[in-house]
């Protein structure tokens, strides 16, 4: 017996005294999102079978949650109560956050202090991160640390689309369980699109029978000509009884389940199954393709009726406050063309169609109210008047962010510059297909959600930010976590952490241990830290192309087009000097010479205007302005898929006029440039172009009007032949395309103008 005694002494001092090596500085563990304040301190908690978990009644809930985790995860069964190490959950008066918490580690005791379970359940997210990823599940050492935390933000909020594509019960859970590790509060649940109803609503069964499935589904990408279907019917739904597993699941992990049901528009689904919904009574089939489409509720008592039914169902299953009413993108054809609407918008004395949009989610947040509820709407709810109590969720940029706080309205910001991510979050060109647009990690990382048209009281109206996964392109799970992690991860701090405790270069070394954790989860997240970033240097007229990445690895090049390989390729050192046109092709290899990042191909395409002056008036749109405006005359080409990348600059709505300084006379043969024509996301080549030039000496005039042509495809190009052309400066005029037509997405805004290389010769 004693000697038991003596060799569990020994055992005890062992791991005690294994952490408490002076010569190994205790590290600050990798949490994310990063606590507000963190104090590492000597020794380790050894966590055992024996290790009790227990605390004050209130905080119940979160004890089962951890005691099971340690069972399942871990499989620490026994919880002895006579144990001497414990986790004790207690309540803290000093605490005045909700979501707020106090973790302290030492030797023989953790104490995780809260108001609420809320904030306790988040203290023990943040233990699970101090766990090792690799135990041997016996005795598991836990840094000592003390640990004070509480949000930046009190909306912090992923969403998830599952009308353009459907999830399982068992995803959905998982998508519930990885946000909430990272401290997310609320899921937003999009369950009806014109391509698929996803909610059971018993009253009407045809939601079920029709809206729920889609005949077919389009194949590759919507700019595709010609576009081609898959020929297989599709859809799906979730229960009520599934509906209200799910919503007691993402309780039990503190994520609020705001449904969406969309309204007046995105709703040819329900249309499809119940025609009257719709102005003209016509059969309509739920949708096959993406984009948005003319079919929207008609604001008859037999539409209001059925709404208010599907929301009395839906207000059952859902305890949260909020429920989102979309209100987005709603095309005002079908009501121009209808005389009900016409003669409705005379009595109800409406002034035009945005006015009518106004009355229906004014009329539909009445009736939620009512049912002591309150509503979201996509930032087009601002149009024809704000409903009086909405929170507006701001997509299409930050304005109607800015506009609903200076009326005194919460605000939720998921602006598609930073907080979209369906779109591509890597250059490369072997990236899955995406919807278009480029929102890399760094970007979403320095995201601040409050926007600086904002005084700091209006700026209290901002309850905070959300990402959005819209699976268009996205089929499976898979598909879902590799678009949506790692830059949900990256969010999960822009919403928690204080801003003083940001920093992209800190939070990617957490993210390589953050990686490890997700192996083990099984998430499918994208890796892109070891991709090389090429940036383009012009220095007095020298251009030189660096090339860095985000390890200490070496990157090997090759400048005539070849693979690189660790054999023949040249060991990067500095910046290569271009003196003429190159492709530039570089990898990682590891220092035993394997490959650890994909390929960057770069073609740099030497002209006459790369590393001269440049002027752009206005600017490029801060979001979409990446790569500077030397990026128009750098020598590379944009993606030809996508607009969003460095190489691509983006203006909104406006006209655009750019003067290239070629320093002296310059012999002009031809100038080539091309447009974005994503019409998809509001992008419009312009219909026509103007050059003209200083110095111009041709005998021939014919610069002023030059058309666009190929308006369909995707890319219009612009290539114009000069002859006997000498110059010292070239200015071009692009005049904006103008408002986007009724019927197209953006429909009534400004288009874009997109632009990348203007090439000289
Ligand atoms: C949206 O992306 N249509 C809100």
């Amino acid at each position: 017996m004693k000697s038991y005694l003596f060799l569990g002494i020994l055992c005890f001092c062992f791991f005690n005294c294994k952490q408490e090596n002076p010569k190994k500085p205790p590290v600050t563990p990798n949490i994310i999102p990063i606590p507000l304040e963190q104090e590492v301190k000597e020794g380790s908690f050894i966590l055992t079978k024996d290790t009790f978990v227990t605390g004050e009644a209130q905080f119940n809930n979160v004890i089962r949650y951890l005691r099971s985790y340690l069972d399942d995860q871990l499989q620490l069964h026994s919880n002895t109560p006579t144990a001497k190490n414990k986790i004790t959950f207690v309540l803290d008066e000093n605490i005045t956050n909700e979501e707020g918490y106090a973790l302290e580690i030492n030797k023989n005791s953790i104490t995780i202090g809260a108001k609420t379970s809320r904030g306790a359940f988040y203290a023990v997210q943040s233990f699970l991160q101090l766990l090792p990823v690799k135990n041997n599940g016996e005795e598991i050492p836990i840094q000592c640390i003390r640990i004070k935390d509480k949000p930046r933000f009190q909306y912090r909020g992923m969403h998830l689309d599952v009308a353009r594509h459907y999830f399982s019960v068992a995803f959905i859970k998982k998508y519930i369980d990885i946000i909430a590790s990272l401290k997310y509060n609320t899921f937003h649940w999009h369950l009806t699109e014109d391509q698929g109803w996803r909610i059971e609503i018993k009253k009407y069964p045809k939601l079920q029978e029709i809206a729920a499935f889609r005949d077919e589904t389009l194949i590759g990408h919507y700019n595709d000509q010609p576009q081609q279907f898959d020929g297989k019917k599709y859809g799906g739904y979730y229960t009520q009884e599934e509906i209200k597993d799910i919503v007691a699941y993402a309780s039990e992990r503190f994520v609020t389940i705001i449904p969406e049901i969309e309204m007046p528009g995105h709703s040819q689904a329900a249309i499809a199954a119940y025609p009257e919904l719709g102005c003209t009574g016509k059969q309509v089939k739920v949708a096959t393709n993406w984009g948005i489409f003319d079919e929207v509720y008609c604001p008859t008592e037999t539409t209001f009726k059925f709404l208010e039914d599907v929301i009395d169902e839906v207000v059952d299953l859902f305890p949260g406050k909020y429920i989102h009413i979309g209100g987005d993108e709603a095309p005002k054809t079908k009501w121009k063309s209808s005389e009900f609407c016409q003669q409705f918008i005379k009595e109800k004395n409406l002034k035009d169609e945005a006015g009518l949009q106004s009355y229906f989610i004014t009329r539909m947040e009445k009736y939620i109210n009512s049912k002591g509820k309150q509503i979201i709407g996509w930032d087009e709810i601002l149009e024809g008047g704000l409903a009086p109590n909405a929170t507006v969720m701001s997509w299409r940029g930050t304005e109607g962010a800015v506009k609903a706080a200076k009326k005194k309205h919460n605000v939720i910001l998921t602006p598609t510059s930073h907080c979209y991510f369906d779109y591509y979050q890597s250059e490369n060109e072997n990236e899955p297909l995406a919807i278009g647009g480029f929102l890399p990690l760094e970007k979403v990382y320095n995201f601040n959600p409050i926007p600086k048209e904002l005084t700091k009281k209006e700026a209290k109206y901002v309850l905070g930010a959300q990402g959005n996964v819209w699976t268009e392109y996205m089929k499976t799970p898979e598909k879902v976590e590799y678009m949506a992690f790692p830059r949900a991860i990256a969010l999960s701090e822009v919403l928690w952490s204080s801003e003083n405790q940001k920093k992209y270069i800190n939070f990617v070394s957490r993210l390589l241990n953050f990686q490890q954790r997700f192996n083990q989860k099984d998430i499918n997240y994208a890796n892109h830290l070891n991709e090389i970033v090429g940036k383009f240097v012009n220095k007095d007229g020298k251009i030189t192309y660096s090339l860095t990445t985000k390890n200490n690895e070496a990157i090997m090049y090759t400048v005539d087009g070849s693979t690189p390989t660790y054999t023949t390729a040249i060991t990067y050192k500095k910046p290569v000097i271009i003196n003429t046109s190159i492709t530039l092709k570089a990898k990682v290899f590891s220092k035993t010479g394997e490959v650890i990042s994909p390929l960057s191909s770069t073609k740099i395409n030497l002209h006459k205007a790369i590393g001269k002056k440049i002027t752009l008036s206005p600017a490029p749109n801060a979001s979409y302005n990446a790569g500077g405006k030397d990026a128009l005359i750098n020598g590379i080409s944009g993606s030809n898929k996508r607009y969003g990348d460095k190489e691509w600059l983006g203006f909104s709505g406006k006209d655009v006029n750019i003067i290239i300084d070629l320093d002296s006379l310059t012999p002009i043969n031809s100038i080539q440039m091309r447009f974005h024509n994503g019409n998809g996301q509001w992008i419009y080549a312009p219909k026509k172009i103007k050059i003209d030039f200083v110095a111009y000496s041709s005998e021939k005039t014919n610069l002023d009007v030059i058309p666009i042509k190929n308006r369909d495809a995707l890319l219009c190009n612009v290539h114009v032949k000069f002859k006997d052309t000498k110059a010292t400066k070239v200015y071009i005029n692009i005049p904006n395309y103008g408002v986007i037509p009724e019927g197209k997405q953006g429909a009534g805004h400004k288009a874009w103008t997109f632009i990348d290389e203007i090439i000289i010769n």
